[in-house]
């Protein structure tokens, strides 16, 4: 399946086999693709997680697939993946239900990527309040809640938060008035629990994926413009996959970084140095 990682992701990879063994991931936007991939090469490494979603079939199938990749071949769905689906991120209590089920089936969490967003390309002319709302309460409050509800779990195991960020912020894109403001508040809520929290232990850090190739929201901002003039602009000429966000993740949770927090991690290729979009 393009965008899905198999065992190779550990046989051939930097990665030791079972690195994230006994840990437990909580994962909102699980059943999109970037957060779907992040998800995969935890449960490749042994982590167990579970799938927060708002739509119920996405999510039931994204940890159907998910679950197969388990080192437990005999995994199903609920050993080692659990799906919970009909969440809405804008809503605190519907997350804390997830983080009790998680807690429930898992007994743990110990990583938490707060990856649910809401996007849309539309002229700010006409872009209404609610539009503006709707992509802030998401992106935004949403990471806000997620942290929120799992914050007595990453307390007390000394776990680490990763929250998926953007790079439109940094110099501006047209039509992405909404997200470029959510996402710079995703980034200053996240510095300031890495030196909020950094006292209990959790550390909190950003990742700002550039043009990732094959997800939804390239498809939806790229519009018109072709894959060769989008490529021309990366510096590293080349778009970015799933799996180059999924081993920045993997690094950021590992042991790897534990004296890393409060940063953004940008995997762009280089692209926002040229301030610039397609
Ligand atoms: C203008 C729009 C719009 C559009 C919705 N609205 N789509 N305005 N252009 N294309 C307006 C509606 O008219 C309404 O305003 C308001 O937004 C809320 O719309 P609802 O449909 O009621 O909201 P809701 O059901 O909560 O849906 C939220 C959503 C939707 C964000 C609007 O698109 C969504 O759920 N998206 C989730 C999936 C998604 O977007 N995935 C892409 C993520 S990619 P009025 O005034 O009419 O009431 C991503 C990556 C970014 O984020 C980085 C890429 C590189």
């Amino acid at each position: 399946m393009p965008n899905s990682l198999d065992g190779s992701f550990v046989k051939d990879g930097p990665w030791k086999a079972g690195l994230f063994q006994g840990k437990v991931a909580f994962v909102t936007g699980g059943a999109g693709t970037i957060c779907r991939v992040q998800t995969e090469a935890l449960v490749l490494l042994g982590c167990k997680a579970a799938i927060v979603g708002r739509n119920r079939e996405k999510t039931l199938e994204a940890a159907r697939e998910i679950s197969k990749l388990s080192p437990d071949r005999e995994s199903a769905v609920g050993d080692s993946v659990l799906a919970i689906h009909s969440v809405d991120v804008r809503e605190i209590e519907q997350l804390e239900q997830a983080v009790a089920r998680t807690v429930e089936a898992f007994g743990r969490i110990d990583f938490v990527i707060a990856g649910a967003a809401g996007n849309f390309i539309a002229p700010f002319s006409q872009l209404s309040a609610n539009a503006f709302k709707s992509v802030v309460s998401i992106d935004l409050l949403g990471s806000f809640n997620t942290a929120k509800a799992c914050l007595a779990q990453l307390q007390k195991h000394k776990g680490a938060i990763l929250f998926v960020s953007a790079t439109f912020h940094y110099y501006g894109v047209p039509f992405q008035s909404h997200v470029g403001a959510a996402k710079a508040g995703v980034d200053a809520l996240s510095n300031a629990l890495a030196v909020e929290l950094g006292v209990s232990g959790v550390r909190s850090n950003c990742i700002a994926p550039g043009v990732i190739e094959g997800t939804e929201g390239v498809s939806r901002l790229a519009g018109n413009v072709s894959k060769e003039q989008i490529r021309s602009k990366i510096p590293l000429q080349r778009f970015g996959t799933t799996k180059d966000i999924a081993e920045t993740t993997v690094y950021l949770f590992s042991d790897a970084a534990r004296y890393v927090t409060g940063t953004v991690h940008i995997v762009d290729g280089g692209m926002w140095h040229l301030g610039t979009h397609f």
